[in-house]
Protein backbone atom coordinates (compact mmCIF):
# COMPACT_ATOMS: atom_id res chain seq x y z
CA UNK A 1 0.00 0.00 0.00
CA UNK A 2 1.13 3.66 -1.08
CA UNK A 3 1.98 5.98 1.90
CA UNK A 4 -0.76 8.39 0.50
CA UNK A 5 -3.43 5.43 0.52
CA UNK A 6 -2.34 4.62 4.04
CA UNK A 7 -3.15 8.05 5.45
CA UNK A 8 -6.29 8.01 4.02
CA UNK A 9 -7.20 4.85 5.46
CA UNK A 10 -6.15 6.39 8.64
CA UNK A 11 -9.12 9.35 8.31
CA UNK A 12 -11.50 6.54 7.86
CA UNK A 13 -10.48 4.71 11.12
CA UNK A 14 -10.66 8.32 12.90
CA UNK A 15 -14.30 8.52 11.95
CA UNK A 16 -14.53 4.69 13.38
CA UNK A 17 -12.84 5.81 16.41
CA UNK A 18 -15.09 8.46 16.99
CA UNK A 19 -18.26 5.91 16.71
CA UNK A 20 -16.18 3.94 19.48
CA UNK A 21 -15.12 6.88 21.27
CA UNK A 22 -19.45 7.86 21.63
CA UNK A 23 -19.86 4.27 22.85
CA UNK A 24 -17.36 4.76 25.99
CA UNK A 25 -18.77 8.25 26.32
CA UNK A 26 -22.05 6.27 26.75
CA UNK A 27 -20.04 3.75 29.21
CA UNK A 28 -18.84 6.81 31.07
CA UNK A 29 -21.68 9.18 31.56
CA UNK A 30 -19.43 12.04 30.27
CA UNK A 31 -17.40 12.93 27.05
CA UNK A 32 -14.09 10.45 27.52
CA UNK A 33 -10.80 12.72 28.80
CA UNK A 34 -7.50 12.17 27.80
CA UNK A 35 -4.41 13.19 29.17
CA UNK A 36 -0.70 13.34 27.44
CA UNK A 37 2.24 13.31 29.30
CA UNK A 38 5.61 13.97 27.21
CA UNK A 39 9.02 13.14 28.19
CA UNK A 40 11.86 14.00 26.31
CA UNK A 41 12.99 15.97 23.21
CA UNK A 42 11.06 18.93 21.28
CA UNK A 43 10.64 16.16 18.46
CA UNK A 44 8.41 14.21 20.72
CA UNK A 45 6.67 17.35 22.15
CA UNK A 46 5.55 18.01 18.53
CA UNK A 47 4.34 14.42 18.17
CA UNK A 48 2.26 15.11 21.47
CA UNK A 49 0.44 17.51 19.33
CA UNK A 50 -0.38 15.53 16.67
CA UNK A 51 -1.45 12.74 19.39
CA UNK A 52 -3.92 15.47 21.05
CA UNK A 53 -5.10 16.51 17.43
CA UNK A 54 -6.35 13.16 17.25
CA UNK A 55 -7.40 12.45 20.56
CA UNK A 56 -9.38 15.48 20.10
CA UNK A 57 -11.10 14.81 16.69
CA UNK A 58 -12.07 11.86 18.23
CA UNK A 59 -14.15 13.54 20.63
CA UNK A 60 -11.40 13.27 24.08
CA UNK A 61 -12.07 16.15 25.65
CA UNK A 62 -8.45 17.26 27.83
CA UNK A 63 -8.26 16.23 31.66
CA UNK A 64 -6.80 18.46 33.74
CA UNK A 65 -4.81 16.27 35.38
CA UNK A 66 -3.66 12.45 34.99
CA UNK A 67 -6.06 11.79 38.24
CA UNK A 68 -9.14 12.86 35.86
CA UNK A 69 -8.57 11.23 32.83
CA UNK A 70 -9.74 8.11 31.13
CA UNK A 71 -7.21 7.62 28.84
CA UNK A 72 -4.06 8.45 29.70
CA UNK A 73 -0.98 8.49 27.13
CA UNK A 74 2.67 8.69 28.24
CA UNK A 75 5.25 9.25 25.50
CA UNK A 76 8.36 8.03 26.16
CA UNK A 77 11.94 8.92 25.67
CA UNK A 78 14.83 6.61 26.28
CA UNK A 79 18.12 9.46 25.97
CA UNK A 80 19.35 8.52 29.16
CA UNK A 81 18.71 5.62 31.80
CA UNK A 82 17.01 8.26 33.83
CA UNK A 83 14.31 9.29 31.04
CA UNK A 84 13.75 5.59 31.53
CA UNK A 85 13.42 5.49 35.14
CA UNK A 86 11.22 8.20 34.89
CA UNK A 87 8.81 6.85 32.91
CA UNK A 88 8.46 3.28 34.98
CA UNK A 89 8.13 5.15 38.06
CA UNK A 90 5.38 7.29 36.63
CA UNK A 91 3.78 3.73 35.32
CA UNK A 92 4.28 2.51 38.95
CA UNK A 93 2.28 5.28 40.74
CA UNK A 94 -0.68 4.59 38.05
CA UNK A 95 -0.97 1.47 38.87
CA UNK A 96 -1.07 1.96 42.15
CA UNK A 97 -4.42 3.99 41.32
CA UNK A 98 -5.67 1.70 38.72
CA UNK A 99 -8.45 0.25 41.25
CA UNK A 100 -9.72 3.37 41.45
CA UNK A 101 -10.17 3.66 37.49
CA UNK A 102 -11.68 0.29 35.83
CA UNK A 103 -11.56 0.51 32.44
CA UNK A 104 -9.55 2.75 31.75
CA UNK A 105 -7.01 3.29 28.91
CA UNK A 106 -3.26 3.49 29.49
CA UNK A 107 -1.09 3.43 26.29
CA UNK A 108 2.58 3.84 25.53
CA UNK A 109 4.30 5.44 22.78
CA UNK A 110 7.46 6.66 21.88
CA UNK A 111 11.34 6.56 21.36
CA UNK A 112 11.48 4.03 25.22
CA UNK A 113 8.33 1.40 23.17
CA UNK A 114 10.88 1.11 20.41
CA UNK A 115 13.25 -1.11 22.18
CA UNK A 116 12.09 -4.63 22.63
CA UNK A 117 13.39 -5.19 26.38
CA UNK A 118 10.88 -2.40 27.10
CA UNK A 119 8.33 -3.60 25.80
CA UNK A 120 8.87 -7.20 26.88
CA UNK A 121 8.99 -5.44 30.63
CA UNK A 122 5.54 -3.97 29.72
CA UNK A 123 4.09 -7.09 28.91
CA UNK A 124 4.72 -8.95 31.77
CA UNK A 125 4.75 -6.16 34.83
CA UNK A 126 2.52 -3.43 33.79
CA UNK A 127 -0.66 -5.64 32.73
CA UNK A 128 -2.87 -2.55 33.34
CA UNK A 129 -1.09 -0.83 30.32
CA UNK A 130 -3.43 -1.68 27.37
CA UNK A 131 -2.28 0.18 24.24
CA UNK A 132 1.41 0.24 23.09
CA UNK A 133 2.85 1.98 19.55
CA UNK A 134 6.32 3.40 18.71
CA UNK A 135 7.83 5.84 16.82
CA UNK A 136 7.47 4.51 13.43
CA UNK A 137 3.60 4.28 13.59
CA UNK A 138 2.57 7.14 15.05
CA UNK A 139 0.86 8.00 11.60
CA UNK A 140 -1.32 5.04 12.72
CA UNK A 141 -2.67 6.41 15.98
CA UNK A 142 -6.33 6.61 14.70
CA UNK A 143 -6.23 2.93 14.32
CA UNK A 144 -4.64 2.00 17.12
CA UNK A 145 -7.04 3.96 19.33
CA UNK A 146 -9.95 2.84 17.38
CA UNK A 147 -9.08 -0.99 18.33
CA UNK A 148 -8.09 0.03 21.94
CA UNK A 149 -11.66 1.26 22.29
CA UNK A 150 -12.70 -1.66 20.93
CA UNK A 151 -10.65 -4.61 21.64
CA UNK A 152 -10.78 -6.65 24.97
CA UNK A 153 -6.83 -7.74 24.16
CA UNK A 154 -3.75 -5.46 24.65
CA UNK A 155 -3.02 -3.80 21.90
CA UNK A 156 0.93 -3.94 20.80
CA UNK A 157 2.28 -2.89 17.63
CA UNK A 158 5.44 -1.52 17.17
CA UNK A 159 6.47 -1.50 13.56
CA UNK A 160 10.68 -1.40 12.95
CA UNK A 161 11.00 1.65 10.38
CA UNK A 162 9.07 4.66 8.90
CA UNK A 163 6.78 3.68 6.09
CA UNK A 164 4.73 6.64 6.29
CA UNK A 165 5.47 10.10 7.71
CA UNK A 166 2.85 11.00 10.56
CA UNK A 167 1.19 13.67 8.45
CA UNK A 168 -1.75 15.74 7.28
CA UNK A 169 -3.25 14.44 10.55
CA UNK A 170 -4.92 16.57 12.83
CA UNK A 171 -2.30 18.57 15.04
CA UNK A 172 -3.52 20.60 18.10
CA UNK A 173 -0.90 23.46 19.32
CA UNK A 174 0.55 23.61 23.02
CA UNK A 175 0.75 27.53 21.92
CA UNK A 176 -1.01 29.49 19.47
CA UNK A 177 1.33 31.97 18.76
CA UNK A 178 4.37 29.70 18.36
CA UNK A 179 4.79 26.41 16.32
CA UNK A 180 7.54 23.44 16.28
CA UNK A 181 7.23 22.06 12.28
CA UNK A 182 9.22 18.90 11.81
CA UNK A 183 11.49 18.75 8.67
CA UNK A 184 13.27 15.76 9.48
CA UNK A 185 12.96 12.31 11.26
CA UNK A 186 15.62 10.30 12.41
CA UNK A 187 18.98 10.25 12.17
CA UNK A 188 22.25 8.66 10.09
CA UNK A 189 24.76 9.98 12.43
CA UNK A 190 25.52 7.21 15.36
CA UNK A 191 27.22 8.82 17.77
CA UNK A 192 28.48 5.94 19.93
CA UNK A 193 26.98 6.77 22.82
CA UNK A 194 23.45 7.42 21.31
CA UNK A 195 20.16 5.59 20.95
CA UNK A 196 18.23 8.23 18.85
CA UNK A 197 19.32 6.17 15.78
CA UNK A 198 18.25 3.22 16.69
CA UNK A 199 14.69 4.45 17.89
CA UNK A 200 14.04 6.94 15.61
CA UNK A 201 15.46 4.93 12.33
CA UNK A 202 16.79 6.71 9.42
CA UNK A 203 17.04 10.56 8.81
CA UNK A 204 14.52 11.21 5.82
CA UNK A 205 14.09 14.70 5.26
CA UNK A 206 10.51 16.28 3.91
CA UNK A 207 9.98 18.24 0.53
CA UNK A 208 9.93 21.72 1.04
CA UNK A 209 7.04 22.17 -0.65
CA UNK A 210 5.19 20.18 2.23
CA UNK A 211 7.24 22.50 4.68
CA UNK A 212 6.45 25.53 3.23
CA UNK A 213 2.81 24.37 2.89
CA UNK A 214 2.51 23.76 6.57
CA UNK A 215 4.39 27.14 7.24
CA UNK A 216 2.39 29.01 5.82
CA UNK A 217 -0.78 27.48 7.33
CA UNK A 218 0.32 28.22 10.25
CA UNK A 219 1.14 31.73 9.95
CA UNK A 220 -3.02 32.02 8.70
CA UNK A 221 -3.43 30.19 11.70
CA UNK A 222 -1.31 33.51 13.67
CA UNK A 223 1.35 31.44 14.39
CA UNK A 224 4.52 34.23 14.87
CA UNK A 225 7.04 31.81 15.50
CA UNK A 226 8.43 28.74 14.01
CA UNK A 227 11.24 26.36 15.35
CA UNK A 228 12.53 23.73 12.26
CA UNK A 229 12.98 20.32 14.16
CA UNK A 230 15.47 17.93 13.70
CA UNK A 231 17.76 15.64 14.94
CA UNK A 232 20.65 17.27 12.81
CA UNK A 233 19.04 20.13 10.47
CA UNK A 234 22.36 20.82 8.60
CA UNK A 235 21.98 17.75 6.92
CA UNK A 236 18.49 18.65 5.29
CA UNK A 237 18.16 17.69 1.94
CA UNK A 238 20.95 15.54 1.20
CA UNK A 239 18.85 12.83 0.21
CA UNK A 240 15.85 14.15 -1.61
CA UNK A 241 15.27 13.43 -5.35
CA UNK A 242 15.98 16.65 -5.69
CA UNK A 243 18.83 17.81 -3.02
CA UNK A 244 17.74 20.84 -1.15
CA UNK A 245 20.29 22.62 1.63
CA UNK A 246 19.13 24.03 5.22
CA UNK A 247 19.83 27.31 3.99
CA UNK A 248 18.16 27.44 1.41
CA UNK A 249 15.29 25.80 3.47
CA UNK A 250 15.19 28.70 5.82
CA UNK A 251 15.92 31.43 3.09
CA UNK A 252 11.82 30.77 1.92
CA UNK A 253 10.71 30.07 5.29
CA UNK A 254 11.98 33.66 6.50
CA UNK A 255 9.78 34.77 3.07
CA UNK A 256 6.30 33.14 4.18
CA UNK A 257 4.31 36.40 5.35
CA UNK A 258 3.15 36.35 9.46
CA UNK A 259 5.92 34.41 10.29
CA UNK A 260 8.26 37.12 11.95
CA UNK A 261 11.07 34.48 13.58
CA UNK A 262 12.38 31.37 13.00
CA UNK A 263 14.32 28.96 15.25
CA UNK A 264 15.56 25.81 14.27
CA UNK A 265 17.29 22.60 16.06
CA UNK A 266 19.78 20.71 16.34
CA UNK A 267 22.85 21.91 14.50
CA UNK A 268 25.58 19.35 14.17
CA UNK A 269 28.93 21.41 13.81
CA UNK A 270 30.07 18.81 11.16
CA UNK A 271 27.59 19.90 8.47
CA UNK A 272 27.72 23.44 9.53
CA UNK A 273 27.74 25.38 6.10
CA UNK A 274 28.93 28.86 4.77
CA UNK A 275 26.10 29.23 3.47
CA UNK A 276 23.82 29.06 6.85
CA UNK A 277 26.31 31.17 8.43
CA UNK A 278 25.62 33.84 5.49
CA UNK A 279 21.55 33.03 6.03
CA UNK A 280 22.33 33.98 9.47
CA UNK A 281 23.51 37.14 9.14
CA UNK A 282 20.99 37.93 6.24
CA UNK A 283 18.29 36.77 7.02
CA UNK A 284 16.43 39.27 9.78
CA UNK A 285 13.75 36.77 10.81
CA UNK A 286 16.48 33.71 11.77
CA UNK A 287 17.17 34.67 15.19
CA UNK A 288 20.53 34.96 16.41
CA UNK A 289 20.91 32.27 18.39
CA UNK A 290 22.78 28.97 18.05
CA UNK A 291 22.50 25.68 19.48
CA UNK A 292 25.35 23.62 18.76
CA UNK A 293 26.19 20.51 20.19
CA UNK A 294 29.67 19.96 21.27
CA UNK A 295 29.65 17.15 23.21
CA UNK A 296 33.34 17.28 24.37
CA UNK A 297 36.26 19.79 23.70
CA UNK A 298 38.87 16.95 23.74
CA UNK A 299 39.52 15.68 19.91
CA UNK A 300 40.49 11.72 21.19
CA UNK A 301 36.84 11.74 22.79
CA UNK A 302 35.45 13.25 19.68
CA UNK A 303 37.24 10.50 17.86
CA UNK A 304 35.64 8.21 20.44
CA UNK A 305 32.11 9.74 20.12
CA UNK A 306 32.46 8.77 16.04
CA UNK A 307 30.92 13.08 16.22
CA UNK A 308 33.56 13.88 12.80
CA UNK A 309 34.86 17.02 13.88
CA UNK A 310 37.21 18.57 16.14
CA UNK A 311 37.95 20.86 18.90
CA UNK A 312 39.65 23.30 16.46
CA UNK A 313 36.79 23.43 13.60
CA UNK A 314 34.40 23.77 16.81
CA UNK A 315 36.15 26.69 17.38
CA UNK A 316 36.43 27.80 13.50
CA UNK A 317 32.99 27.82 13.55
CA UNK A 318 32.24 29.94 16.74
CA UNK A 319 34.81 32.43 15.40
CA UNK A 320 32.75 32.66 12.10
CA UNK A 321 29.61 32.52 13.76
CA UNK A 322 30.53 35.32 15.71
CA UNK A 323 31.84 37.45 12.77
CA UNK A 324 28.76 37.46 10.74
CA UNK A 325 26.46 37.73 13.59
CA UNK A 326 28.34 40.03 16.19
CA UNK A 327 26.35 39.66 19.41
CA UNK A 328 25.24 35.64 18.67
CA UNK A 329 23.94 33.75 21.38
CA UNK A 330 25.60 30.13 21.66
CA UNK A 331 24.50 27.24 23.58
CA UNK A 332 25.45 23.54 23.51
CA UNK A 333 24.89 20.45 24.90
CA UNK A 334 28.07 18.28 26.38
CA UNK A 335 28.89 14.92 27.94
CA UNK A 336 31.15 14.17 30.87
CA UNK A 337 31.85 10.40 32.08
CA UNK A 338 32.04 9.07 28.46
CA UNK A 339 33.90 6.16 28.41
CA UNK A 340 37.81 6.49 28.79
CA UNK A 341 37.50 10.01 29.56
CA UNK A 342 40.73 11.33 31.59
CA UNK A 343 41.49 13.92 33.71
CA UNK A 344 43.29 15.41 31.48
CA UNK A 345 40.07 14.99 28.53
CA UNK A 346 38.12 16.77 30.88
CA UNK A 347 40.55 19.32 31.46
CA UNK A 348 40.10 20.08 27.47
CA UNK A 349 36.38 20.56 27.92
CA UNK A 350 36.13 22.77 30.49
CA UNK A 351 39.18 24.85 28.77
CA UNK A 352 36.54 24.67 25.48
CA UNK A 353 33.67 25.95 27.65
CA UNK A 354 35.41 29.10 29.20
CA UNK A 355 37.13 29.90 25.37
CA UNK A 356 33.91 29.80 23.61
CA UNK A 357 31.66 31.55 26.35
CA UNK A 358 28.39 29.80 26.03
CA UNK A 359 25.13 31.48 26.94
CA UNK A 360 24.18 28.32 28.32
CA UNK A 361 24.77 24.46 28.19
CA UNK A 362 22.80 21.27 28.94
CA UNK A 363 25.18 19.14 30.87
CA UNK A 364 24.61 15.56 30.65
CA UNK A 365 26.58 12.77 32.62
CA UNK A 366 27.04 9.61 30.38
CA UNK A 367 24.53 7.04 30.32
CA UNK A 368 25.13 3.74 29.33
CA UNK A 369 22.61 2.68 26.12
CA UNK A 370 22.19 -0.97 25.80
CA UNK A 371 22.84 -1.92 21.98
CA UNK A 372 25.34 1.58 21.42
CA UNK A 373 28.88 0.96 20.47
CA UNK A 374 29.92 2.84 23.63
CA UNK A 375 28.29 0.50 26.16
CA UNK A 376 30.78 -1.99 25.72
CA UNK A 377 33.66 0.52 25.61
CA UNK A 378 36.93 -0.35 28.23
CA UNK A 379 37.43 2.13 31.23
CA UNK A 380 33.37 3.16 31.98
CA UNK A 381 34.22 6.17 34.32
CA UNK A 382 33.40 5.53 37.74
CA UNK A 383 30.16 7.36 38.99
CA UNK A 384 31.74 9.14 41.87
CA UNK A 385 34.32 10.77 39.27
CA UNK A 386 31.52 11.17 36.69
CA UNK A 387 29.75 13.21 39.54
CA UNK A 388 32.60 15.43 40.58
CA UNK A 389 33.33 16.21 36.98
CA UNK A 390 29.82 17.23 36.37
CA UNK A 391 29.76 19.41 39.47
CA UNK A 392 33.13 21.13 37.92
CA UNK A 393 31.42 21.50 34.76
CA UNK A 394 28.05 23.00 36.03
CA UNK A 395 29.82 25.65 37.63
CA UNK A 396 32.17 26.91 34.72
CA UNK A 397 29.13 27.20 32.23
CA UNK A 398 27.02 28.95 34.93
CA UNK A 399 30.17 31.92 35.42
CA UNK A 400 30.18 32.02 31.80
CA UNK A 401 26.42 32.09 31.13
CA UNK A 402 26.11 34.97 33.83
CA UNK A 403 29.01 36.77 32.07
CA UNK A 404 27.24 36.46 28.58
CA UNK A 405 23.51 36.85 30.10
CA UNK A 406 25.24 40.09 31.54
CA UNK A 407 26.14 41.89 28.15
CA UNK A 408 22.28 42.30 27.34
CA UNK A 409 22.42 44.42 30.65
CA UNK A 410 20.34 48.53 29.92
CA UNK A 411 19.44 47.27 25.98
CA UNK A 412 15.66 47.50 24.70
CA UNK A 413 14.60 43.78 23.42
CA UNK A 414 11.98 43.11 21.35
CA UNK A 415 10.27 40.56 23.41
CA UNK A 416 7.87 37.52 22.25
CA UNK A 417 4.92 37.54 25.51
CA UNK A 418 4.93 33.70 26.33
CA UNK A 419 2.68 33.12 28.76
CA UNK A 420 1.83 34.72 32.33
CA UNK A 421 4.50 34.30 35.23
CA UNK A 422 3.30 32.95 38.96
CA UNK A 423 4.20 36.32 40.08
CA UNK A 424 1.16 38.10 39.32
CA UNK A 425 1.17 40.98 36.89
CA UNK A 426 3.90 39.59 35.29
CA UNK A 427 4.48 38.30 31.68
CA UNK A 428 7.42 35.89 30.94
CA UNK A 429 8.45 36.02 27.80
CA UNK A 430 11.94 35.41 25.36
CA UNK A 431 13.91 38.00 23.23
CA UNK A 432 15.31 36.54 19.89
CA UNK A 433 18.16 35.93 21.92
CA UNK A 434 16.29 33.31 23.81
CA UNK A 435 17.11 35.13 26.62
CA UNK A 436 13.70 34.85 29.45
CA UNK A 437 12.87 37.92 30.34
CA UNK A 438 9.95 38.50 33.03
CA UNK A 439 8.18 42.16 32.93
CA UNK A 440 4.83 43.71 33.60
CA UNK A 441 1.86 42.71 31.57
CA UNK A 442 -1.28 40.93 31.50
CA UNK A 443 -2.55 37.60 29.18
CA UNK A 444 -3.77 39.71 26.65
CA UNK A 445 -0.56 40.30 25.34
CA UNK A 446 0.07 36.71 24.85
CA UNK A 447 1.55 36.06 21.76
CA UNK A 448 2.25 39.38 20.83
CA UNK A 449 6.12 40.86 20.61
CA UNK A 450 6.20 43.78 22.58
CA UNK A 451 9.58 46.42 23.68
CA UNK A 452 11.02 45.79 27.07
CA UNK A 453 14.29 47.17 28.58
CA UNK A 454 16.25 44.72 29.62
CA UNK A 455 16.95 46.61 33.13
CA UNK A 456 17.58 44.08 36.04
CA UNK A 457 19.67 40.68 35.32
CA UNK A 458 19.38 38.16 37.55
CA UNK A 459 22.04 35.81 36.32
CA UNK A 460 20.29 33.74 33.78
CA UNK A 461 17.26 36.11 32.89
CA UNK A 462 16.17 39.77 33.49
CA UNK A 463 13.50 41.32 35.19
CA UNK A 464 12.61 43.95 32.41
CA UNK A 465 10.38 47.31 32.24
CA UNK A 466 8.17 48.34 29.30
CA UNK A 467 9.35 51.15 26.95
N1 LIG B 1 20.58 15.29 17.72
C1 LIG B 1 21.00 16.14 18.72
C2 LIG B 1 20.85 15.68 20.15
C3 LIG B 1 19.87 14.66 20.54
S1 LIG B 1 20.01 14.02 22.14
C4 LIG B 1 22.46 16.40 18.49
O1 LIG B 1 23.16 15.63 17.91
O2 LIG B 1 22.91 17.40 18.96
C5 LIG B 1 20.35 15.44 23.13
C6 LIG B 1 21.63 15.36 23.89
O3 LIG B 1 21.60 14.29 24.80
C7 LIG B 1 22.87 15.12 23.07
O4 LIG B 1 23.36 16.27 22.47
C8 LIG B 1 23.83 14.58 24.09
O5 LIG B 1 24.55 15.61 24.73
C9 LIG B 1 22.92 13.92 25.12
N2 LIG B 1 23.03 12.47 25.08
C10 LIG B 1 22.68 11.66 24.07
N3 LIG B 1 22.95 10.36 24.42
C11 LIG B 1 23.46 10.39 25.67
C12 LIG B 1 23.94 9.40 26.57
N4 LIG B 1 23.94 8.10 26.25
N5 LIG B 1 24.38 9.80 27.79
C13 LIG B 1 24.37 11.10 28.14
N6 LIG B 1 23.96 12.08 27.32
C14 LIG B 1 23.50 11.73 26.10
FE1 LIG C 1 22.30 11.18 18.65
FE2 LIG C 1 24.41 12.03 17.33
FE3 LIG C 1 22.10 11.66 16.04
FE4 LIG C 1 22.34 13.66 17.75
S1 LIG C 1 23.50 13.42 15.84
S2 LIG C 1 20.65 12.22 17.62
S3 LIG C 1 23.68 12.82 19.32
S4 LIG C 1 23.37 10.08 16.98
FE1 LIG D 1 14.34 11.20 23.86
FE2 LIG D 1 13.50 10.24 21.61
FE3 LIG D 1 13.96 12.82 21.85
S1 LIG D 1 14.99 9.28 22.92
S2 LIG D 1 15.58 12.94 23.38
S3 LIG D 1 12.43 11.69 22.94
S4 LIG D 1 14.28 11.57 20.03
Amino acid sequence: MEATEKTARQMEFLEKARGAAAAYAERLGHAPRSYIETFGCQMNARDSEKLRGILREAGFADAREENEADLVLYNTCTVRDNADQHVYGRLGRLGGNRKSHPGRIVGLCGCLMQEPHAVEKIKKSYPFVNLVFGTHNLYAFPELLYRALTEKKRVFEIEEKTTVLPESLPVERKHGFKSGVNIMYGCDNFCTYCIVPYVRGREISREPEDILAEVRHLAADGVKEIMLLGQNVNSYGKKLAEPATFAGLLRRICRVEGIERVRFMTSHPKDLSDDLVRAMAEEKKLCPHLHLPVQSGSDRLLKQMNRHYDRAHYLGLVEKLRAAVPDISLTTDIIVGFPGETEEDFEATLSLVREVGFDSAFTFIYSKRTGTPAASYPDQVPDEVAHERFDRLLAAVKEGAERMCGRFAGQVAEVLAEEENRQPGYITGRTPHNLVVHFPGTKEEIGKIVKVRLSDPRGFYYFGERV
